[in-house]
């Protein structure tokens, strides 16, 4: 059973520190590695907060096809250096976007909005996806929690066969 009411007291980075462990015991598993990204986009979204999308985009082809996530839907498939996904996965760095309004080539799937991180995943030096998260907020997404998401990252990365993933 997943109780959110017992984060509600917890410090900020206390919270964080039990999404790496929680993330750890979801996916330290046999489950297929598509049910891993389910799980993972559901406790990230529900501990993050204050978040309007939490998900995946998967390497495939040169694109990035949708994945696993929470929110409304979103755009299928985005090129390779378009919007904030295609950029970060090319860059393969993590991109914190305060006001996407001010990113050229953003690509609104929600549009409420405004401010982004996306952290890519990458296994043996090949980009095999990315983690985007959105928000109403502008600014929402601080230093603190993209250390501690490219963490979740790296723990996906170990226990996640991404090898024909999609
Ligand atoms: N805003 C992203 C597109 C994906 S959605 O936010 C779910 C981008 O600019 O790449």
């Amino acid at each position: 059973m997943f109780d959110i009411k017992v984060f509600d007291d917890m410090s900020t980075e206390c919270k964080l520190e039990n999404m790496l462990v929680m993330l750890e015991g979801l996916i330290d598993n046999d489950d297929l590695p598509i049910t891993k990204l389910c799980n993972a986009s559901a406790l990230i979204n529900a501990l993050i907060g204050r978040i309007n999308w939490c998900g995946f985009y998967l390497a495939k082809g040169g694109s990035l096809i949708l994945g696993p996530f929470q929110g409304m839907p979103a755009c299928t498939k985005i090129e390779m250096g378009k919007g904030v996904c295609g950029t970060a996965a090319l860059k393969k760095e993590t991109l914190l976007i305060e006001d996407v309004h001010n990113f050229e080539g953003h690509i609104a799937c929600d549009a409420a909005s405004n401010s982004e991180i996306v952290i890519p995943i990458v296994n043996d030096e090949k980009l095999v996806g990315i983690l985007d998260l959105d928000s109403e907020e502008f600014s929402r997404f601080t230093d603190l929690e993209k250390v501690y998401l490219e963490k979740a990252v790296a723990i996906l990365d170990k226990y996640v066969n991404w090898k024909n993933i999609i």
